[in-house]
């Protein structure tokens, strides 16, 4: 068998042995943001490293675990903490916790970060809908013998970010007076920043917003025929765009700032993907 393929059954089963709860919805925290977890209502907790062989994070402020548990009355998984390909895993390994929430059941992928942002009309604190994405410089997370059991070997990406579930997030914001960008989000390798030359390269490109993750992520679901949406947390005007030096604390700092929006935005939105 395929080696990822076994590895994530491998996961799975383990999850298994601890679990039976199905998700409908699997959340992804971003940087900043993992505090959401706790609005959930837990049903059961699993600890990353509670399952042989799943890749876990070494970044301060990414503590790892799967929240099992409802939003309303929405069965969900929430990660509360994931991996990125600058901490030197495999692409591959930076996308089984997606791939890994598939096959638990979810059908629905609800990825979050916290990004720079690129558009001269975005401030720190701003929520950015994400409509589609750039990959730049992280490999392609399908490269490899095609897993046929997960996907077809060449998966159409036109459109990724599921459009009701786009119009869905649109007027979850707007009942709640919540102010959304949207946008064109760009996934580079981290973990340096971006230089001022590379973020006006990226708006030249048409990217909105910059961060170090959710691309692969969605590209590895999005084969798999998971409906996917996104939001990004502007943390920060990118490099160049002012004339601070960025910093992983600012990057808290505003995601500590949108949180009573964010969590508004993201509750009422699952709620509604009940229905
Ligand atoms: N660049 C890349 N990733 C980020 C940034 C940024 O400016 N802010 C938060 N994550």
């Amino acid at each position: 068998m395929n080696a990822v393929y076994e590895k994530l059954l491998k996961c799975c089963a383990c999850v298994r042995k601890k679990t039976d709860f199905v998700p409908k919805v699997a959340i992804v925290l971003g940087s900043g943001l993992g505090d959401y977890a706790d609005q959930i209502q837990a049903a059961e907790e699993i600890s990353y490293d509670d399952i042989d062989g799943f890749p876990i994070s070494t970044v301060p402020g990414h503590a790892g675990k799967f929240v099992f548990g409802y939003v309303g009355e929405v069965p969900v998984v929430c990660m509360k903490g994931r991996v990125h390909f600058y901490e030197g895993y495999d692409v591959r390994d930076v996308v089984l916790p997606a791939r890994l929430m598939k096959l638990l059941g979810a059908r629905i992928l609800f990825l979050t970060n916290a990004a720079g942002g690129v558009n001269v009309s975005f401030h720190p604190g701003d929520l950015m809908l994400i409509r589609d994405h750039i990959s730049m410089f992280a490999p392609n997370p399908l490269i490899g013998a095609n897993i046929e059991e997960l996907g077809v070997r060449f998966p159409d990406m036109s459109t990724v970010y599921d459009r009701k579930l786009q119009a869905l997030i649109r007027e979850t914001a707007r009942e709640n007076g919540i102010h959304l960008q949207e946008g064109v989000y760009a996934q580079l390798t981290g973990p340096s920043f971006e230089s001022p030359a590379e973020i006006r390269m990226l708006r030249l490109l048409g990217c909105d917003a910059v961060g170090m993750s959710t691309v692969v992520e969605a590209i590895a679901a999005n084969h798999m025929g998971m409906r996917i949406c996104g939001i990004s947390c502007v943390s920060n005007l990118a490099a160049g765009m002012t004339d601070n030096p960025l910093t992983h604390e600012e990057v808290q700092e505003a995601a500590d700032m949108a949180a009573p929006r964010f969590k508004t935005l993201l509750t009422e939105s699952v709620k509604k993907m009940g229905e």
